[in-house]
């Protein structure tokens, strides 16, 4: 459904305070541009890049700004693998999941973060702190295992570090 309003001025309003001034003033730009359409794949990243993810305040907010209809934005954001739909931890966690770190024993090492967490793949632990990925090759085989928690490369783990692994990451939350 397209939202068509006579107030554009609320609707402006209501869209800076759930996506922020820039991110209103670019999809505004989109909106002088022959098919601004065209350019939700750009604002969605935009906007994931400054929240984390794309909640459903953020994607109505662009939906009425673009004048798309709401279904629309809702399927390109879960069409694309690369767009978050919930709150992302405070670190990411990506175990390589690529050959050589399988070899060396990737798989044990997700269980045991699986395990201490409490979540799956996808997911993101109760307290915020740690969102679970996989990965394919990272580059760094000559480490396998690797274990990327955001951009820290953690070579060699063992399923029986990580426990303390987690725990430092947890004292740097609370910092
Ligand atoms: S397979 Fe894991 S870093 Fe290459």
């Amino acid at each position: 459904m397209t939202t068509c309003t006579d107030n554009w001025e609320q609707v402006e309003a209501a869209a800076k305070l759930v996506l922020g001034d820039s991110i209103v003033a670019m999809i505004e730009q989109c909106r002088k541009e022959p098919h601004p359409e065209s350019q939700l794949i750009a604002v969605l990243h935009e906007v994931q890049g400054k929240f984390g993810y794309l909640g459903d305040a953020h994607l109505d907010a662009v939906a009425q700004l673009m004048q798309v209809p709401a279904s629309k934005v809702a399927g390109v954001a879960s069409f694309y693998h690369f767009f978050r739909l919930k709150p992302r931890g405070k670190f990411m966690i990506n175990v390589c999941l690529g050959t050589a770190c399988y070899v060396k024993g990737a798989d044990r090492v997700a269980q045991r973060i699986i395990d201490e967490l409490g979540i799956t793949w996808g997911e993101t632990s109760k307290d915020g702190v740690f969102t679970l990925e996989g990965t394919r090759c990272l580059g760094t085989c000559g480490l396998a295992p690797v274990v990327m928690i955001d951009d820290q490369v953690h070579g060699e783990v063992t399923p029986e570090q990580v426990p303390a692994l987690l725990e430092k990451y947890l004292k740097k939350a609370k910092e």
